[in-house]
């Protein structure tokens, strides 16, 4: 999977602003899978959506998806810590990273969206209904998964 010169470029310039934030530097303090942090595997997921949505000319809106997808995981917390076993962080936190980005960057609806329906379909009732939505929601499976086998 690799981006074209002109594809990081644009990339760059519209993640500048949320990627040099101090609080978004903060994910990089949590774990998501083995040693892999949650600003790593954000960092996969948008490359991820980023490439999909152009090498399959899906026609996804490149700010929405980019956005969207950097910040599906902004929960801000260590999930290992707080999740006890009870699963309940597979449920809860795509609303929470969504009210943190709302809070903190002013998202619209529409990137909203991306980010509370990533969980589809452990979230069953948060169907993805855009096709920005949709390619977050398969990036997010495919780039877990590898993260999870690697660390095992
Ligand atoms: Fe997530
Ligand atoms: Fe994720």
């Amino acid at each position: 999977m690799k981006l074209k010169p002109e594809e990081e470029v644009r990339l760059n310039h519209i993640l500048a602003p949320i990627k040099n934030d101090e609080r978004v530097q903060d994910m990089k303090n949590y774990i998501q899978h083995g040693r892999i942090t949650t600003f790593e595997h954000v960092e996969s997921v948008t490359r991820l959506s980023y490439w999909i949505n152009k090498r399959f000319h899906l026609g996804g809106d490149d700010r929405v998806l980019s956005i969207g997808a950097f910040l599906h995981d902004y929960y801000l917390y260590d999930w290992h810590e707080t999740d006890d076993g009870h699963g309940l962080h597979g449920f809860s936190h795509s609303k929470t990273a969504k009210d943190n980005a709302v809070e903190h960057f002013g998202i619209g609806k529409h990137t909203q969206s991306v980010i509370e329906s990533h969980m589809w379909p452990l979230n069953i009732t948060k169907l993805p209904r855009s096709r920005e939505a949709w390619i977050v929601c398969v990036a997010d499976k495919c780039v877990s998964t590898k993260e999870t086998l690697l660390c095992r």
